[in-house]
């Protein structure tokens, strides 16, 4: 077995394509990033002639970009990875690599555990995607977890060659430089750095040309794009430059952080009618107490004058959240304190995860874990709620008529369209799928928990 090739030298990322049609597989875990990265490495393979295979059995390139969030997610790609090994027992050549953020956090422990392993690289080997996969080509056993430099990070410009929908997502910054105890995406996605806005700016126009007109600026902490590049826009400006670019109808981004949510970014929801209605603020916790063990940097009450402020400026937020229960020390009180925070900041919908222990966070550190039968029963009641609200959120559209940015056929239906609101209710209506990519008015007319039907009105 060939030994891991370490050269962080990246000779053909460049080269011209060979012309041989090849097929590769993605398989993305995870959250926005990935999804991102994903159309990333598309783009680039696509140079070397690679287009996407129509299942696993039928690549010769299988790909998995992993998160590592959570001890579940990291269970699934172990047993989707496993699948994949299977079909190289048949003798034919393929290459199989992990990505991302299991990949960074794991390294050299994957391609040990598993011999047949080809390639192993981290979110900062995507620029050079192209090299990493010609070496595993070639037979070498490949490992790049190496944090490229930040103040020349090569942001790729390409762009997904696969259809593109109404919607996309333009990254705005790697990395985090927060330290929150509980998680691990600062050690698997490295230190922040926010990607130039004139880069951002040509990426919306190629996107726009590509007929998108819902823009997702991505990020871990968006609010603090470009304070620590000197001469860079804020993110309030970076919106403000967004939603002049003819064609943008929507803008929409994620994720923001509590702390950072300045007084420029609130003013952006009076000036900007393209900066939709929904936002999504985690919490995570609705104990001050809770939240200071977990390094937020802001308490209940500060969020919630946050929230004010927003809704202030833009009456109709409709705002959803990440919720974090059984945290390291979370009691009885501090749990009822996050289902009160439920209702005063009026979550219509959260993500909700049970704590999750990761390795080499700060919160292995605290004691008094929460048994685990008691934050199943906070998590059960917690979605419980959040179920009932957002079905309630939903309902109250019933009657009203909506703007709905169209989006496609419903999966269920071919007559039937679907798409969303700025508050991001999801509606469905008859309808013909040349509708795609307009703004129609729609007359909602029944409510669900995650989404609503309703009747086009002229
Ligand atoms: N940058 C984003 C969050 C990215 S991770 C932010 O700061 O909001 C997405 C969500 O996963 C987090 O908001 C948190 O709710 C959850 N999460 C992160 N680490 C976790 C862990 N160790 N256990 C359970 N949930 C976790
Ligand atoms: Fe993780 Fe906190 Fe950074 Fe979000 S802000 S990615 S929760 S460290
Ligand atoms: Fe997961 Fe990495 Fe995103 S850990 S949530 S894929 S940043």
């Amino acid at each position: 077995m060939a030994p891991p090739d370490r050269t962080t030298a990246h000779p053909t990322d460049s080269a011209p394509s060979s012309g041989i049609p090849r097929k590769v597989w993605f398989h993305t875990f995870g959250c926005q990033m990935n999804v991102y990265d994903t159309g990333k490495m598309r783009a680039q393979l696509s140079a070397d002639g690679y287009v996407d295979a129509e299942g696993p059995d039928d690549a010769d390139l299988i790909l998995l970009n992993t998160c590592s969030i959570r001890e579940k997610a990291v269970q699934k790609m172990e047993s989707a990875l496993g699948g994949y090994r299977r079909l190289k027992r048949d003798g034919r050549p393929l290459v199989i690599g992990v990505a991302g953020c299991v990949a960074q956090q794991e390294g050299q422990t994957l391609l040990d555990r598993h011999a047949d392993l080809d390639l192993v690289f981290g979110p900062d080997g995507v620029p050079h995607v192209r090299s990493l996969v010609a070496r595993a080509r070639e037979g070498a056993r490949v490992l790049d977890t190496e944090f490229l430099d930040l103040d020349t990070y090569p942001f790729v410009p390409d762009v997904d060659p696969g259809p593109q929908g109404v919607g996309a997502f333009v990254t705005i910054q790697k990395g985090c430089d927060n330290k929150c105890t509980f998680c691990i995406v600062p050690t698997t996605r490295g230190a922040e750095a926010s990607r130039p806005s004139d880069q951002i700016l040509d990426e919306v126009r190629a996107l726009v040309a590509r007929g998108v007109s819902e823009i997702t600026l991505i990020g871990q902490n968006v609010n603090s794009y470009g304070l620590k590049t000197p001469g860079e826009i804020t993110f309030a400006r970076l919106l403000h430059a967004v939603a002049a670019v003819p064609g943008v109808r929507r803008i929409r981004y994620t994720t923001s952080h509590p702390r950072d949510m300045g007084d420029d970014v609130v003013e952006a929801y009076r000036a900007l009618p393209a900066l939709t209605s929904h936002l999504h603020l985690p919490v995570q916790s609705g104990s001050s107490r809770v939240l200071r063990r977990m390094k937020r940097f802001y308490t209940r009450e500060r969020y919630l004058e946050v929230v004010a402020a927003l809704r202030a400026a833009r009456p109709d937020l409709v705002l959803t959240t990440d919720i974090i229960v059984g945290f390291p020390g979370e009691t009885d009180d501090d749990f009822d304190a996050t289902m009160q925070m439920v209702e005063e900041a009026d979550f219509v919908g959260a993500f909700s995860f049970k704590y999750s222990p990761r390795p080499g966070t700060p919160a292995l550190r605290l004691a008094d874990a929460v048994p685990d039968a008691v934050a199943s029963a906070r998590l059960d009641r917690l979605q419980q709620r959040l179920r009932e609200r957002s079905l309630a959120w939903s309902r109250r559209h019933e009657g009203q008529v909506v703007e709905v940015l169209v989006e496609g056929p419903s999966r269920h239906d071919e007559a039937v369209v679907c798409g969303r609101t700025s508050g991001n209710l999801m509606v469905n209506f008859p309808g013909d799928t040349r509708l795609v990519g307009q703004l129609v008015a729609v007359r909602v007319t029944r409510g669900f928990t995650n989404s609503a039907r309703g009747e086009r009105v002229d």
